[in-house]
């Protein structure tokens, strides 16, 4: 699949914008703080219905202005699809111009994965940083993880309220019974889902990764839960320090996973190098677990590409992204060899193709 055109209008730094796309390779470059990071969220918001950068969405709506609109079309299975993406009050979504009822509906219309030089911190200390490349990889898969995630998500807060009225307004410890049960039946499910996308994950990143270390490092990922073999009764022998804390202490989100290089953990053993070099192996490998999914290649974002990787990674990026359409920003235009590619440089939120 492939983005054909993007239109913004008062999104962030712009006013009124419209972008058409190579199929193949696109180059946006200019100064800082232009506006090239901007163009990359507005394709990640009509593909994921959310930002990467801010859960503050007001921050998209251009400050001198009431409201900010994205249109984006994009071309899968031999058809178009129009997303329009509209942020006032609150924020709408269209699907080939009809209203979406909820966000999730636009998952699962176009596909992407994004590299950005915040990705590093998915390696460093917060799982939290894991679990979220974990969702938005399935989620773009399987929309219905989202609603279970969500739903999990509101259970386990209002278990956390009444744990805090178990522990100060003496309210009863059975009626932790009720949630409890909800809360391992969605819990469950969404660990079956990291389950099988870790799994899918490790069939490909074994051999991207062996490759671009020159057959060096043998690369795994072994997914880590508190959930144990039995949730429910791990959940229940855990109450009482639940209510101490005030906390849940047990469930799917204090999950984690870790990347071993050669059996070692990489967050203990593994170099800066190392660690930049597993991401975009686990990165390409979900691109390629997309594209086993549904059949068609998803959409490369590269964000501020050139800042954080030497000549040799960058030859052995391209190389497994070919068949993609890759969407590229930098700071100094550069060239590609032996490929065609479109070249736009962006100025103050005024964009021109060269
Ligand atoms: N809501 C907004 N209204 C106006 N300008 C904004 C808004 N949000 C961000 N900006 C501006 O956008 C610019 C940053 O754009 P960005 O795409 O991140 O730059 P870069 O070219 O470095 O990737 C900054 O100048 C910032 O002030
Ligand atoms: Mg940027």
């Amino acid at each position: 699949m492939y983005i054909n055109k993007i239109k913004l209008e008062n999104f962030r730094n712009y006013e009124k914008q419209e972008i058409e796309f190579d199929k193949n390779v696109n180059i946006i470059y200019g100064d800082n703080a232009q506006g090239k990071t901007n163009i990359l969220e507005s394709v990640f918001i009509c593909s994921l219905g959310k930002s990467f950068r801010t859960n503050r969405e007001k921050e998209l709506i251009n400050k001198e202005k009431e409201y900010a609109r994205i249109e984006m079309i994009s071309y899968k299975e031999d058809r178009d699809i129009k997303i329009n993406f509209e942020i006032k009050e609150k924020k709408k979504f269209k699907i080939n111009g009809i209203p979406a009822k909820k966000t999730s509906d636009i998952l699962g219309k176009n596909y992407i994965v994004l590299f950005t030089p915040e990705d590093i911190s998915i390696l460093k200390n917060e799982p939290s940083k894991r679990r979220r490349f974990l969702n938005i990889m399935i989620s773009q898969l399987r929309p219905m993880y989202v609603h279970l995630l969500n739903q999990y998500n509101k259970m386990i807060e209002q278990r956390n309220i009444y744990l805090k009225q178990i522990k100060y307004e003496e309210k009863k410890i059975e009626n932790l019974e009720i949630w409890d049960e909800q809360i391992v039946k969605a819990g469950k499910k969404i660990y079956e889902y990291r389950k099988e996308f870790i799994e899918k994950i490790n069939d490909k990143i074994f051999d991207i990764h062996l490759k671009t270390t020159e057959n060096k490092e043998k690369i795994k990922i072994k997914y880590i839960s508190n959930i144990g073999n039995n949730y429910s009764e791990n959940l229940k022998k855990n109450r009482n320090s639940d209510i101490q804390k005030g906390y849940t202490g047990i469930g799917i989100h204090r999950d984690d996973f870790e990347i071993y290089i050669n059996n070692n953990p990489i967050s203990i053993y593994g170099s800066q190098g190392q660690k930049r070099t597993a991401i975009i192996s686990l990165k390409l490998a979900e691109a390629n677990v997309i594209y086993d999914e549904i059949g068609e290649r998803p959409v490369i974002l590269l964000d501020d590409f050139m800042s954080e990787l030497d000549k040799k990674r960058i030859q052995g990026l391209f190389e497994n992204i070919k068949e993609n359409q890759v969407i590229i920003t930098c700071t100094d235009s550069f060239k590609i060899n032996n490929s065609k590619y479109k070249l736009y440089k962006v100025t103050n939120a005024k964009i021109e193709c060269i």
